[in-house]
């Protein structure tokens, strides 16, 4: 399961070949790893469409990395708040009318360590309706278009998956009773990483060609706490990453990799594999098996397609 294919250095961005006519739809990349994933994909010549909530912070992006790589560079936003899932349909229609080839779509942006309960419009814990039913909506719209460019789909999950309860609470998703922080988002990266390998089990099942792939980007220095944590948990989280955690360029590294890179295995975690997974060498990581439940996986798969309202038939 942690059979590693890059050797003493792992995966770098050097082994990145020219992505010229590609195109690589990002969630969340106004800032932190997402950004940074869309530099490094620029910088081999691709094209990058961020899907973003925000329009000032998304057209601020854009202008930095107009003014790195030149004002020709392929680099557009689509408004998407994927805690409103009526925002991720009419995104993923205005994507499907602009963008005719996705070679991968990353799924990077997410919320994390919310301090109370917050529920969205759509009825969901902040938490599961932005990592995860957000997601589920948007790539099961995409899939076909995805399908078509013999694309792929990067789930970007958490070492979080395997530190809250390790399973997905059906009984009460929403945590209304005994919410903590770090429950609900490990919850919700366990549900992105459930998802996706179920998504690849699907695929294989039903002869589908859509590649799927799971990474985490370890402890990376970007501004994830920074609106929704407490503020003991922001303090901690300043002072810790000082000392544990690597630049949100290094934290890109994994997606780029999954969204680029051809022999990856399945089902796989990529990231950095040192020092618990933290940082160091790009590479596969081991893999907690609550991440491979199938029964859950189903279970989660159900409650994802009535809650999106998305009859998802791979
Ligand atoms: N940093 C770490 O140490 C770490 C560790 C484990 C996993 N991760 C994972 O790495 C991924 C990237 O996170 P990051 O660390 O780069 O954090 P980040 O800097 O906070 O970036 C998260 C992105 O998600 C966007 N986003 C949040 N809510 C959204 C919504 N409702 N609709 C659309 N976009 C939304 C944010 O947009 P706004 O700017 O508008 O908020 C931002 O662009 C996440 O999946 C996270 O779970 C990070």
């Amino acid at each position: 399961m942690t059979n590693k294919q890059f050797g003493p250095t792992g995966w770098t961005p050097d082994l990145l070949e020219p992505l010229a006519g590609k195109t690589y739809v990002i969630t969340g990349a106004n800032g932190g790893a997402g950004f940074e994933a869309s530099r490094l994909l620029l910088s081999k010549g691709a094209r990058v469409v961020m899907m973003n909530r925000s329009v000032e912070k998304s057209e601020a992006a854009i202008s930095r990395l107009k003014t790195e790589f030149g004002p020709a560079t392929d680099v557009s936003f689509v408004r998407m708040d994927l805690a409103v899932l009526a925002s991720v349909r009419e995104a993923a229609s205005e994507l499907l009318a602009q963008t005719p080839k996705i070679d991968a779509l990353i799924c990077n942006a997410a919320i994390a360590q919310v301090a109370r309960q917050e529920i969205t419009v759509d009825g969901f814990e902040s938490q599961l309706g932005v990592n995860h039913f957000g997601h589920f909506l948007l790539c099961g719209l995409l899939f076909d278009r995805i399908e078509q460019s013999n694309g792929r789909i990067i789930v970007v999950g958490s070492n979080a998956y395997k530190m809250g309860l390790k399973r997905i609470r059906f009984e009460d998703s929403n945590f209304d009773t005994q919410y903590t922080a770090w429950n609900a988002y490990a919850q919700s990266k366990l549900a992105q990483m459930m998802f996706a390998y179920e998504l690849q089990r699907r695929i294989a099942a039903y002869g589908r060609s859509v590649r799927v792939q799971v990474c985490h980007p370890g402890a990376s220095r970007t501004n994830l706490l920074n609106d929704t944590a407490s503020p003991l948990n922001k303090i901690i989280w300043a002072i810790l990453s000082r000392l544990i955690a690597q630049s949100a360029e290094k934290g890109a590294w994994p997606e780029v990799m999954c969204a680029t890179r051809d022999g990856l295995g399945e089902p796989r975690l990529y990231g950095p594999t040192r020092r618990a997974q933290t940082v160091g060498p790009v590479d596969a990581c081991p893999l907690d098996a609550c991440a491979l439940d199938q029964q859950q996986a189903a279970q989660l798969w159900s409650l994802s397609e009535a809650a999106t309202g998305l009859h998802w038939k791979v």
